[in-house]
């Protein structure tokens, strides 16, 4: 077989150069051109559908029902919207370690009895996976493995057994001989992805790629990998505890933002029905510099709890470091905290946790974030069983935030007698038992310390 012929792509403009170079020749931008095949094979452009489209009023079109295919793990199907969809293509990203393997291995062998499933790996033997599922209790799994990182031996395996549910463990381990370039680089990565992807669509096969994700938590290789796939899905947690978080960011056949929680075993992963209190610390009484949230970024609420601590700068730049919050809200915060507020927080090293490494990207979190780091730099606990939630605006408002009663229900659930939330989110009646202090501006919310 001839070697396709290749280019170099720009990253930044989609420009085509002949051969590398530091700088692209079209848009100027460094370090953007990576190695693609050039597009002399008809077949790269054919459109999904086959052969040639035409235009169709979309009321005629008719939309099939999609049928799920449930992956017999409660939790996985709730973050994929209900189960795996015929010809949709999935990208699990993860920290090294967390459980991604064990996860595909377990709903793999669920799925298999009744699909018929394929396990490509590339990172572990064929005998790591008969050890892992060993232990996971599932060494009679009606999986198929093949260990191999060669994507055409890959897409002829496919195509020689057919299967329904294809796993790639991992995306980056594998690679084209069209392309010269490493496996794991951009270039490899980008193109095998796509190929498996055009794959899928044409013949249904559901493709499962596992990613790694970078020391920023970006998943390795290219941000398009994220647009070429029908779903993505995080892991999240921390290594030390047992929790695991998937999280779904995009996803074309469900909810994104939804949210599975599972706990990791000596068997396994095993699903978290009612996860709402696991992120809270058990403190016997309440202590400076925490505060709990409820979070609804999923269908479910779910209570964090918030930790700051307030500590006079030891020389040079005051710090500002947050984990499992988003760093940039953080400064803003802390901006609006100084200027609506009048705490002053410049000489201070400023450190804020989520606990149990759950990552929350909702604005919802903004007020317990301010109430824990004033109530660490006051060394004064917020009242016992309270629980904040609200957005924060720059001009010191408290905004409303979605399905505030949800929340302050699950919170009196599990015992909260205090809520302090925006004043529009007020309920109409009350909820049992639960005191409902609103503030609508930042001083407000500030004054239930002063109590
Ligand atoms: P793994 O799925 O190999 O992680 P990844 O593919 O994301 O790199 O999970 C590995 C971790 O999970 C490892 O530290 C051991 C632990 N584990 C359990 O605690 N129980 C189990 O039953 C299994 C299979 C793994
Ligand atoms: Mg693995």
């Amino acid at each position: 077989m001839a070697k396709p012929k290749t280019l170099y792509s720009c990253t930044e403009c989609g420009g085509l150069a002949p051969k590398w170079q530091g700088q692209c020749p079209h848009c100027g931008v460094w370090n953007t051109l990576v190695e693609t095949i050039a597009a002399t094979a008809p077949a790269r452009f054919e459109s999904v559908a086959g052969a040639r489209s035409s235009v169709t009023p979309l009321a005629s079109v008719k939309a099939r029902a999609t049928s799920r295919i449930p992956t017999g793990l409660e939790e996985f199907d709730r973050v994929l919207g209900g189960g795996l969809v015929p010809g949709g293509v999935i990208l699990l990203g993860g920290d090294p370690g967390i459980g991604k393997s064990t996860l595909l291995l377990q709903a793999g062998a669920a799925l298999g009895a009744a699909h018929r499933t394929l396990y490509v790996t590339g990172e572990e033997s064929a005998e790591q996976i008969a050890l892992r599922a060993h232990r996971l209790g599932l060494v009679n799994a009606p999986i198929e493995l093949l260990a191999e990182v060669q994507l055409e031996a890959i897409v002829a395996a496919i195509n020689a057994t057919s299967p329904e549910i294809v796993v790639i463990d991992s995306v980056q381990t594998i690679y084209t001989e069209a392309l010269a370039s490493a496996p794991g680089s951009v270039a490899q990565v980008r193109e095998c992805a796509a190929q498996l992807t055009r794959l899928a669509k044409q013949r249904g096969v559901i493709v499962l790629f596992v990613g790694h994700v970078t020391k920023e938590g970006a998943i390795a290789g290219p941000r398009v990998l994220e647009h070429i796939v029908d779903t993505v899905l995080y892991f999240e947690g921390d290594t030390h505890s047992s929790f695991r978080l998937v999280r779904a960011i995009k996803n074309r056949f469900g909810a994104s933002n939804e949210l599975g929680v599972f706990a990791m075993t000596e068997r396994g992963l095993r699903g978290v029905a009612n996860p709402s209190a696991l992120f809270l610390s058990q403190h016997g009484e309440s202590v400076a510099g925490s505060a709990v949230v409820a979070t609804l970024e999923g269908s479910r609420p779910l209570l964090v709890e918030i930790q700051a601590l307030v500590d006079p700068v030891q020389g040079g730049m005051p710090k500002r470091l947050s984990v499992g919050l988003d760093p940039q809200r953080l400064s803003l915060l802390l901006a609006v905290l100084h200027r609506h507020g009048g705490v002053e927080t410049g000489g201070y090293d400023v450190f804020v946790n989520a606990v149990g490494g759950v990552r929350i990207n909702e604005p919802a979190a903004d007020l317990a974030i301010l109430l824990a780091v004033h109530s660490s730099l006051k060394g004064r606990p917020l009242p016992a069983k309270t629980l904040v939630f609200g957005e924060v605006g720059l001009a010191g408002e408290v905004r409303p935030v979605q399905r505030g009663q949800e929340r302050i229900r699950e919170a009196a659930k599990l015992g909260f007698t205090q809520v302090l939330i925006p004043t529009l989110n007020k309920p109409r009646q009350a909820i049992d038992n639960v005191k409902v202090v609103t503030a609508d501006r930042i001083d407000k919310a500030l004054a239930i310390l002063r109590d």
